[in-house]
């Protein structure tokens, strides 16, 4: 009971805030979505097709601006930004709310997911739904969970058992779980945001870096890493996050259509993924100077094993519990 009349009266707090005003009369919502991808990756396209379908179906009471490739905010300022109501929506990786909520983290745990399908599964199931509301005490909801895809390691040589990495560092995005599973190898994690990652690969500060195919083509990290192996190692998604301040403060039936919208955007993304990410792997491996190198399932087995220990380390912060609903989302038990 307490706890209803708190929210309610945190809601009407918050619907009577002027400063973070949504509607205005004087002309359309402006949605400015900010994100540090290119536009032809799957979270590029969606953001595009969020504004194609919010402005053919809102038209003069909705303008939506997209900012890709970190042109408004990048990784160190994005949140913060949303925060002042300067962006109104970003789609960071799961990687990157660390500093808001621990459980995220579970998406980061090496090998715990065995295809983007095992992903899809425990996004949908209680768990992963609950995870979507998991900031709302640090005003950030979430909207939709959006695939990228599944890591790959890439380096200067060829990573072809575990010990080959140890000595490299390789750039990481701001997650503890991710510095932990680098120096699990005996590498050097470096957290860099993600508009320096082509630059700190081609001049040497980092020697190797774990990214998708999508996020590797798109920025050309290819060309300055000779070597990548196909380890599908872990997962790279988002959550696309507004500030609720802002966003319950959108009148209703607008809101109600732009959520619908990006349900059918979500659908779009996620449908779409696993192949963007394929076909870039293909242009990838139809250039000259990268090698693609596939592990044996035992070689793949080592990569898992030399990982593992991490998974102890964090359930504690993460929760056993969201740990196992995780595990159940695979086909082939483990
Ligand atoms: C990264 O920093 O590597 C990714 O989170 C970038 C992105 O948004 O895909």
């Amino acid at each position: 009971m307490l706890k209803s009349i708190c929210a309610l009266a945190v809601g009407s707090l918050l619907l009577a805030s002027t400063s973070l005003h949504a509607a205005s009369d004087s002309g359309p919502i402006v949605i400015k979505f900010s994100h540090v991808v290119a536009d032809n990756t799957p979270k590029g396209q969606g953001a595009l097709l969020f504004k194609t379908l919010a402005e053919e179906r809102l038209g003069d009471k909705v303008k939506v601006e997209i900012y890709p490739n970190s042109t408004l905010y990048g990784d160190a300022n994005e949140l913060d930004a949303l925060s002042k109501n300067e962006v109104q929506l970003l789609a960071p990786s799961l990687a990157k709310f660390e500093q808001y909520t621990k459980q995220l983290q579970v998406f980061d745990l090496p090998f715990l997911f065995d295809d983007l399908e095992a992903v899809n599964r425990f996004q949908k199931r209680s768990k992963g739904r609950q995870l979507l509301r998991s900031m709302e005490s640090q005003n950030i909801v979430g909207l939709a969970y959006w695939h990228n895809g599944m890591k790959q390691l890439s380096a200067t040589k060829p990573l072809l058992v575990p010990t080959d990495a140890a000595g490299l560092t390789f750039r990481i995005q701001p997650s503890s779980v991710l510095q932990a599973q680098f120096s699990q190898l005996g590498a050097t994690p470096l957290v860099l945001p993600f508009a320096e990652v082509f630059e700190a690969l081609k001049s040497g500060k980092v020697q190797g870096a774990e990214n998708p195919w999508s996020n590797i083509y798109s920025k050309q990290l290819h060309t300055v890493q000779p070597y990548i192996t196909e380890t599908n190692h872990g997962v790279l998604d988002y959550m696309l996050v507004s500030n609720p301040r802002f966003w319950y403060a959108i009148p209703h039936q607008i809101r109600t259509q732009l959520e619908g919208i990006i349900d059918e955007v979500t659908y779009e993304v996620n449908r779409q993924a696993e192949a963007a990410n394929q076909a870039d792997r293909n242009r990838i491996a139809a250039t000259s100077g990268t090698q693609i190198i596939s592990l044996t399932d035992e070689q793949r087995d080592a990569w898992r094993q030399a990982m593992r220990p991490v998974w102890q380390q964090f359930e504690g912060v993460i929760g056993a519990d969201i740990i196992k609903a995780a595990q159940t989302v695979n086909r082939n038990k483990r």
